[in-house]
């Protein structure tokens, strides 16, 4: 499956999940996750991402794995988004930013 990881925490461009075909992204509050259970691989999503934010699963950008596991965990507990949305206010300045996973919320 397909992950999304450390650069959309704070930006969440939602342009990722209008093009998946099974409906697998799911939505927290400042972070977007994939299901892996449902993802086909069809690889729409990851030119999606104006940030490039989403990796297959063998190819997370290094020191990011745990992102892996946390796409299976929170996709069981929020809610599907298909309808893309306007991104977080501040997404601009926290594009590409280091170290943003202790500003996940849940
Ligand atoms: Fe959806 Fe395809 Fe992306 Fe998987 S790879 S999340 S099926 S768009
Ligand atoms: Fe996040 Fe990129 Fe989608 S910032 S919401 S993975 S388009």
């Amino acid at each position: 499956p397909f992950v999304v990881t450390e650069n959309c925490i704070k930006c969440k461009y939602t342009d990722c999940v209008e093009v998946c075909p099974v409906d697998c992204f799911h939505e927290g509050p400042n972070f977007l996750v994939i299901d892996p259970d449902e993802c086909i691989d069809c690889t729409l999503c990851e030119p999606e991402c104006p940030i490039n934010a989403i990796y297959p699963e063998d190819d997370v950008p290094a020191g990011q794995e745990r992102f892996v596991a946390l796409n299976k965990e929170l996709s069981e507990v929020w809610p599907v988004i298909t309808i893309r949305k306007d991104p977080l206010a501040d997404a601009k300045d926290w594009e590409g930013k280091p170290d943003k996973l202790p500003l996940l919320e849940r």
